[in-house]
């Protein structure tokens, strides 16, 4: 089928535009902590969380629905593992939607907020980076089980 070869190269490509997303978030963490005197003033950082959730949620429905993860649930030694980082998918989307709610609005919050934000941010962040790491492992193993 013509989708098990092209499905896993649309999925690289898709981790590279989170990569670039997540790069601008940890920019703009960064610049935040060196410039706490931006406290109530305007912030940019509920679009670009926004622009991630959004771009997950596109890139997890799509890994889904076949390709490797197809492969991997339909085999009994790697099902459990594939279910799992669908888990994953839901629990990050799910982190995002909350943190987007909390920020409710355009204006920094308080330092003692903003410092929740950013250790939230930062560990949704790391989640993704495991995540991606079990995930590459696996589609490795079955794409490879494929040929
Ligand atoms: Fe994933
Ligand atoms: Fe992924």
């Amino acid at each position: 089928m013509s989708s098990a070869s092209t499905h896993p190269i649309e999925i690289v490509r898709q981790h590279h535009s989170i990569h670039r997303i997540i790069k601008e978030i940890l920019a703009e963490l960064d610049w935040l902590r060196e410039h706490p005197e931006r406290v109530g003033s305007t912030w940019d950082m509920p679009v670009i969380i926004e622009s991630f959730r959004d771009a997950a949620r596109r890139h997890f429905e799509f890994e889904e629905v076949g390709g490797p993860f197809e492969i991997a649930l339909a085999d009994p030694n790697e099902a459990e593992e594939a279910r799992g980082l669908i888990e994953d998918h839901r629990m990050i989307e799910a982190r995002l939607c909350r943190l987007l709610a909390e920020m409710d609005g355009v204006k920094m919050p308080e330092l003692t907020v903003e410092q929740c934000f950013d250790s939230e941010i930062r560990a949704v962040i790391a989640l993704m980076g495991e995540h991606e790491a079990q995930e590459r492992a696996l589609f490795a193993r079955v794409c490879t089980m494929q040929d």
